[in-house]
This record gives structure tokens, sequence and C-alpha cells, in this order.
């Protein structure tokens, strides 16, 4: 199994990707972002980018394949997302997986674009292995999941409300920075000082929700527009990035204690989120516990996972999927 070589396809939001991975190495992994088409939109056109999946899907697999130093026919598996998501732009490579693994003759994985997150810490630390909790933040979802297997989790703790990344782009939007508005957000909370309190300590309780926070953004904005006050931009980009990564890394911290699992990964687009890459590095140190984290690229939506979460399936002999797999808009992590 160890050398089998699996071609991996993402289209689920905004980015089209291929990658191939022999064994556990990444043998390439190309990525073609549609966020210049939507920025002007203030966020993803669910149309816009299924046609721009179906532009992009050829080429983008061509150059991940010759990238490689493979030939199509060396290929032993095709991997493919095929949920949660925008559902046209999930059918764009669904359809290019179907018609590979049809032609090639060879089994078709369906990879959760979730799970598969959680997979890209594999790639960049091959050392990891289960039992560890993974910290989910990203654009959908956001919670503590136990990662008891390869194959086989648990939801602990998740956000009630919105995800984080869907409150890092609302916030960043309210305050009219561009699209996306994580990483805006990012930048300029470096420059600014997190002094202003959105929520009160005694409301964050230990439940994770973002919506509330959200909307103590929005009103704080407006109540400074009323007074025809200007917002200090980096300071409330600060105390926001601050209230809403405290309130997960509180979350893992306690969840690590409660279950006394002491390895820790981050997964999901908001892991590239400086401030809290620093923050739960600290806290895990300071909890002698250890934490892992993809490099930047393996952090946003990217074909290398894929490979990597069905890597995990092979290896544990989860049956392929027929060429009737259908994409799903909303599909949870497989508690078990
Ligand atoms: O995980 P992802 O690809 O989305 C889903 O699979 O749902 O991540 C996209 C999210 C967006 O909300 C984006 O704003 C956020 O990740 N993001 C960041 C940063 N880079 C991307 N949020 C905060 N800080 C960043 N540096
Ligand atoms: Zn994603």
């Amino acid at each position: 199994m160890d050398e089998k070589i699996i071609l991996g396809i993402e289209t689920s939001c905004d980015e089209t990707s291929a990658a191939v991975m022999k064994g556990e190495l990444l043998l390439s992994n190309v990525i073609s972002s549609q966020i210049d088409i939507h920025r002007r939109f203030g966020g993803v056109v669910p149309e816009i980018a299924s046609r721009n999946h179906l532009t992009a899907v050829i080429p983008v697999v061509d150059e991940a394949v010759n990238k490689a130093g493979v030939k199509l026919t060396d290929i032993d598996a095709i991997a493919v997302t095929y949920g949660a998501g925008l559902v046209g732009a999930l059918l764009v490579g669904l359809s290019a997986a179907k018609s590979l693994s049809y032609a090639l003759n060879v089994p078709l994985y369906a990879v959760n674009h979730i799970e598969a997150h959680i997979a890209a810490n594999y790639i960049s630390s091959p050392e990891l292995k289960p039992p560890f909790l993974a910290v989910v933040a990203s654009g959908g979802h956001t919670g503590i999941v136990r990662v008891d297997g390869y194959n086989k989790f648990a939801m602990l703790a998740s956000t009630t409300d919105d995800a984080i990344g869907e409150a890092f782009d609302k916030v960043a939007r309210a305050i009219g920075l561009p699209y996306p508005g994580g990483p805006e957000i990012d930048k300029r909370s470096k420059l600014g000082k997190a002094d202003i309190e959105f929520i009160s300590h005694k409301h964050r309780g230990s439940e994770l929700s973002y919506s509330g926070l959200k909307t103590a953004v929005v009103n704080y904005l407006h109540t400074l527009e009323q007074r025809g006050e200007k917002p200090n931009v980096e300071d409330v980009c600060a105390s926001f990035s601050k209230t809403a990564v405290d309130m997960l890394v509180d979350t893992a911290v306690n969840e690590a204690k409660r279950t006394g699992i002491k390895t820790l990964a981050l997964a999901g687009g908001v892991a590239a989120n400086s401030y809290l890459r620093e923050k739960i590095t600290s806290e895990c140190k300071a909890n002698n516990f250890t934490v892992y984290f993809p490099p930047m690229s393996l952090c946003t939506d990217n074909a290398a996972m894929i490979c990597a979460r069905a890597r995990g399936m092979m290896q544990e002999n989860i049956p392929p999927a027929g060429l009737d797999l259908n994409a799903v808009s909303y599909l949870k992590i497989q508690s078990e």
C-alpha cells in the first residue's frame, strides 16, 4: 500500500486544486485560486465558482500530474471532495474524478473536506498519529474533534452558530476590508491593541459561539458611526481576533485536560491565523501539550489534504465509492 500513487481533486469552494501523493510523499499540489474573481462581489458567487472550476479543472489536473513526474496511467487511486461545499462547485470535481476513475479503471475515494483539513497534518508531520484532538477552525466548521484513528472521529465541542472563519469574513466586511477577510484582519491585528471588550468574560462561558461576537463588533461600529467617530481599524481587528481565538483555544485546552489527550493539531483555513498559532503554541507549552499545525500552503483549501485523507481510508480498507457518488453540500464529520 505504502507506495500507492493517489491523485486528489478539490473543488468545494473557490480553489481548483489537484495533487499527487506517492506513499507519504507529496509530489505535487497545484492550486488555482478564484479569489481575485470573487473579490469584487465581496464573497464567493456559487455559479461563477462552478464555471471557473469547469475551465480550470483539467489544466490543473494535467499540471499536478506533470509536476509530480508521473503519467496518468501510473495513478493507483483517485480521491475527491464530495462535501461539504457549494454543490455546483463540488459536482465539477466529482465529474472529473469519476471520469478519470472510470477511464483509468482505478478506485474512487469519497473524501469529507473537513476530515481532509485534519489529515493535512499527516503530510507536514508524518510522526503525528491518532489519538489526538483536532482544533477545527475553518470557514464552515468550528469545533474540537477527537481523532481516535485515521477513520474514527468524535465531535467533542462545536460552535452553536457561525463558524470562526465565517465570523472573520463577516466582521471584515463590516469594517470594509476586502474578501477574504480572515487574512486582512490577521494583517491589521498585528498593528493594533486588543483592548476593546466585545463580549464580557461573564458571557463568554465555555460555549463556542461566534454569532454574538460578530453582532457585538457590528453594533460597536454602528455606535461610533452614529456619533460621527471613526473606528481604529487595527484595534478592532486585534480585539476581535483575540476574543474569537481565545474562545477556541480555551475550549481546546479544556477538552485536552478533560480527555487526557495531550496532542493537538490545528485544521482549516483559520489555522493560518498568526495569533491562533501563537496562542495555541504558548498554551500548549504552559500545559505540557504538543501542538501541530500544517504549513500555510496546507491550511486553506488544497488537494494534497484530499490525498492524505484518502490514504488513511486506503490503509484501513475503507471501500471506495461507486460512480453514482453525489455531492453533499452539508456534510458533517462522520462521528462514531
Ligand atoms: O478551511 P477553509 O478553507 O474553509 C472551509 O473549508 O470552510 O478556510 C477559509 C476560511 C475563510 O473564512 C478565511 O477568511 C479564513 O479561512 N482564513 C483566515 C486566515 N486565512 C484564511 N482567518 C484568519 N486568519 C487568517 N490568516
Ligand atoms: Zn476548507
